[in-house]
């Protein structure tokens, strides 16, 4: 083994609080085990204990830990070539452009590669204000999460307010864009208490109200996750996204799909499909890469992309081995991977709602293939923050990593590797309610 990795690996716990002083963190739930090695569905901590990784390291390892294919691909072809500057072509590329337009929608045949999701957003709203004029304004849903770039922030609810609440973007308010929001058709605990039709409609006519009379010109562009993540995992109602599509149209304004979440993990290869919405935009990142960097968006033909004169520029919006790794995942979507996180999915979801008859606090699970999210409410639906905080950290010590989220981070995030098979969600199941127990009683 390479000396510098040997040292690195053998390092005492000591050594590594030495080297902790040094680092800054400006996010992301620390308290968890300090991660040494992964394989599957399944990650080691430093001190040899095993957990089942119910997050898939912020749901980019679709295909889990050390995916041989993957790893393969790794091998063979960067000892080819690594890094190359975004204006030199070169195979992987050109092939993987094809393949995503392949699957994309009929009519998204354009896909321009970035560094991250937040920059994928970004560039999404370049292309908007390219093609919607006189535009200034973006309109995003409540709840949303977009990135935390400068450009994306003011997009994503955590830097605004959340339950009365500012949250750490908001110190940068100055230097982030003023977004316009219009309602999120909440299926569960809607504001109004009315029944989930009619609050979907309400929503859609509030809509129409904004784009008419909220938003300076025409809205740029509309950006919305299908199924809002980092909000609680809200699957948001076809018919809505269908009527949002129409009301774009008439307001002659785009639909951006974010689908940095969404990509393959709901069974599908594009939640657009599984939605039957052809968004104007749809923007990918997290597992885009099978677990490398790697984001991009992809365009409706019908809109004028980029021009190559430094309007969306990055050193590294080229990475072939990403790329690489990215066209072999499509391959192993179409050859099971997505049939088996449909149906795993399905499984963990119906075990997490017979959970539900024994403890009534578990208010809804959500789950649409393996996006899934388990809401704590007591019984008048209050959410029920700190009991969810208390079993992730007991899941923890039962060796299961969960994600928190919702606005009140009242929900847990079960969201496996799509690799994962029956008696490793069986696994899951028994671990959660070994937790849910331990902390409900
Ligand atoms: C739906 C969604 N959009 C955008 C982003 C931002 O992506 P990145 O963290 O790669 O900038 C995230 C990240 O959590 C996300 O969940």
């Amino acid at each position: 083994m390479d000396k510098m990795l040997e040292r690195i690996y053998s390092m005492t716990n000591r050594e590594l609080e030495e080297c902790a002083a040094h680092l800054s963190l400006g996010g992301g739930t620390r308290g968890g085990p300090v991660l040494d090695h992964g394989k599957g569905v399944r990650v080691w901590d430093v001190n040899g204990k095993d957990y089942i990784d119910c997050t898939s390291q912020s749901w980019a390892l679709l295909l889990g830990y050390c995916n041989e294919d993957i790893n393969q691909v790794i091998r063979e072809h960067s000892s080819n070539m690594t890094h190359i500057h975004q204006g030199f072509d070169n195979k992987v590329r050109f092939y993987l452009a094809r393949e995503l337009a392949k699957h994309a929608p009929e009519g998204m045949n354009r896909v321009s590669f970035t560094v991250g999701g937040g920059p994928a957003i970004e560039a999404a709203m370049k292309i908007a204000f390219k093609n919607v004029q006189p535009s200034r304004e973006f309109v995003t849903l409540f709840d949303s999460y977009h990135g935390s770039t400068l450009g994306s922030m003011g997009a994503s609810w955590i830097s605004t307010k959340s339950v009365g609440k500012f949250f750490g973007g908001s110190r940068f308010l100055p230097l982030t864009r003023a977004f316009v929001r219009i309602p999120n058709p909440v299926t569960y605990r809607n504001p109004l208490g009315v029944d989930t039709e009619e609050y979907i409609d309400i929503c859609l006519k509030m809509t129409r109200e904004i784009f008419q009379r909220g938003v300076a010109g025409k809205p740029a562009g509309v950006i919305v996750e299908p199924i809002q993540a980092s909000a609680g995992q809200l699957i948001l109602p076809k018919r809505y996204l269908q009527e949002l599509r129409a009301l774009c149209d008439e307001f002659e304004t785009l639909l951006i799909f974010d689908e940095i979440q969404t990509y393959g993990r709901i069974g599908e290869t594009f939640a657009a499909n599984y939605f039957g919405v052809t968004p104007d935009i749809i923007c990918l990142g997290k597992s885009v890469g099978a677990g490398l960097p790697l984001a991009a968006i992809i365009i409706h033909d019908k809109l004028e992309g980029f021009s190559p004169d430094s309007e969306e520029l990055h050193t590294f919006a080229n990475p072939t081995l990403s790329m690489a790794c990215a066209a072999k995942q499509l391959e192993l979507f179409d050859n099971g991977v997505l049939e088996n996180g449909r149906n795993m999915g399905k499984y963990l979801g119906d075990g997490l709602k017979k959970l539900q008859e024994k403890y009534p606090q578990i208010g809804d699970v959500r789950q649409l293939g393996m996006h899934i999210g388990v809401e704590f409410a007591d019984e008048k639906l209050n959410p029920m923050t700190e009991e969810a905080t208390k079993i992730r950290t007991v899941g923890f010590k039962n060796g299961l990593i969960l994600g928190t989220g919702g606005v009140r981070k009242n929900v847990l995030k079960v969201k496996p590797p799509m690799i994962i098979n029956q008696a490793e969600c069986d696994e899951i199941l028994e671990k959660f309610e070994a937790s849910v127990k331990e902390v409900l009683g």
